[in-house]
């Protein structure tokens, strides 16, 4: 078998894992569960979650891929571990389910830039999204957007991916950063400033119950645990540097990223007196087409948006087709590009129902974002934190300054803290499953 690949330099895998991090989660997601969640009181909890919770579990993940160097599933067996493989199953068949589903929104994104383009919803955004959603069109832009994704996993570690996200991170950071100070702009946009940066301790107290599933279940989707995704890429780093210091610039980047959308959504929506409330998945869409089509230069901030949203999306959705693909170039003789095609064609038929029909699609979301992920994370963090211990504890402090109190500090909040995050919210969600 010829030699694994590994990241070029330190930067390509950080900004690799930011291009992962960064997605639909960020910019399209996040502004509105902001919205539908009380506006600022759920970024305290959000930021709490990140930090307190997401950025020791990404460690976790870091600290397996990168001792194993191999695929989620391998990982655990290569750690001495053959009975874990299953959570590694969990992780990868997860990515598989989410990058069918994840695909057909990328394929509206490019929709949506050709619309911005053209104008073509700017009498009617919501029969726009409603023509466009779901049906043939959909299905063919799911084929574009996944044949792209294919292509980058397609062309390597370093020269597919390492290459591509150093062009689409500070892509995305750039223009994103620019369409906020265009914001700041607007007629009336400071009440999306208040609303957005000043948070309502009431709001919070009343609403906790759903504000900390919500805000936990973000903080996963958007650091991409669970799916094996950060896992695989530190499989990839054969290098020694500080796993604490890499993970904290990437969980400050995609934190950072995440509120510059937030600086151009809601002065945006404020200055022309929409509500950013709920909604479901289309209403981002419906809504932040809506008010392009009000703008003046509309169309320009359209295309700049779109494009910025597709960026992100095709950063992640390399990183779930990469945790797949590594399964099977690590374990088959065939080429990184068959492998990749192959994937790319069966990720596509699963995605296929979901690009028929927005409840299908959303129905496609829930099992992941309340069941799948949850569930991966958990067992995960189980295994780091009770299982793999001490040499998950010698693997973080591996090419750091980090003593011993530092490590087993993280250790003791992968045994409690985390999983108790992550438990309350499985099982708040397996509610909303439920009902
Ligand atoms: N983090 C991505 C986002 O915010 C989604 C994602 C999840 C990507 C898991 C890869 C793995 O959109
Ligand atoms: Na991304």
């Amino acid at each position: 078998m010829s030699q694994r690949e590994t990241w070029a330099t330190r930067v390509g895998f950080i900004l690799a894992a930011v291009g992962s991090a960064v997605g639909l989660g960020n910019v399209w997601q996040f502004p509105f569960q902001t919205g539908a969640n009380g506006g600022a009181a759920f970024i305290v909890v959000y930021l709490a979650a990140v930090f307190l919770i997401g950025f020791p579990a990404m460690l976790a993940e870091f600290v397996i891929g990168r001792r194993a160097e191999r695929n989620p599933i391998d990982a655990f067996a290569r750690l001495g571990h053959r009975d874990w493989r299953v959570v590694g199953v969990l992780g990868t068949l997860s990515a598989f389910w989410i990058l069918a589903f994840y695909s057909v929104v990328g394929g509206w994104v490019i929709r949506y830039i050709v619309g911005s383009a053209t104008g073509a919803y700017f009498s009617g955004s919501e029969a726009y999204f409603g023509a466009i959603a779901a049906g043939p069109d959909a299905v063919g832009l799911h084929a574009v957007f996944m044949a792209l994704t294919v292509g980058v996993v397609a062309l390597g570690v370093t020269d597919g991916i390492e290459r591509s996200t150093k062009l689409m991170v500070p892509s995305i950071v750039l223009l994103l950063g620019g369409l906020a100070v265009w914001a700041v702009t607007l007629d009336g946009g400071g009440a999306g400033y208040a609303y957005y940066l000043s948070p309502d301790i009431d709001t919070l107290v009343a609403n906790i119950g759903s504000i900390l599933p919500a805000a936990v279940g973000q903080a996963f989707f958007t650091l991409s645990l669970g799916m094996g995704a950060m896992l695989t890429y530190a499989s990839y780093l054969g290098r020694d540097d500080s796993l604490p210091a890499d993970g904290a610039t990437i969980v400050v980047l995609n934190t950072f990223v995440g509120l510059l959308a937030g600086l151009v959504v809601f002065p945006i929506l404020f200055s022309l007196g929409i509500e950013p409330g709920s909604g479901g998945l289309g209403a981002a869409f419906i809504t932040l087409a809506g008010a392009f089509a009000q703008l003046p230069a509309g169309r320009l901030l359209g295309v700049v948006f779109f494009v910025v949203l597709l960026l992100a999306a095709l950063s992640s959705a390399i990183s779930l087709l990469e945790v797949v693909t590594a399964y099977l170039v690590d374990n088959t003789d065939r080429s990184r590009s068959t492998l990749a095609v192959a994937l790319g064609a069966a990720i596509f038929a699963l995605g296929v129902p979901s690009a028929f029909g927005l409840p299908i699609l959303s129905w496609y979301n829930a099992i992941a974002y309340n069941l799948l992920l949850p569930l991966s994370v958990l067992c995960l963090l189980l295994f780091v934190g009770w299982v793999d211990t001490d040499d998950a504890v010698a693997e973080l402090r591996r090419g750091t300054g980090l003593g011993e109190g530092g490590a087993v500090a993280w250790l003791w909040f992968v045994r409690t803290v985390v999983p108790l995050g992550v438990l309350v919210t499985l099982l708040l969600g397996l509610q909303s499953l439920a009902v």
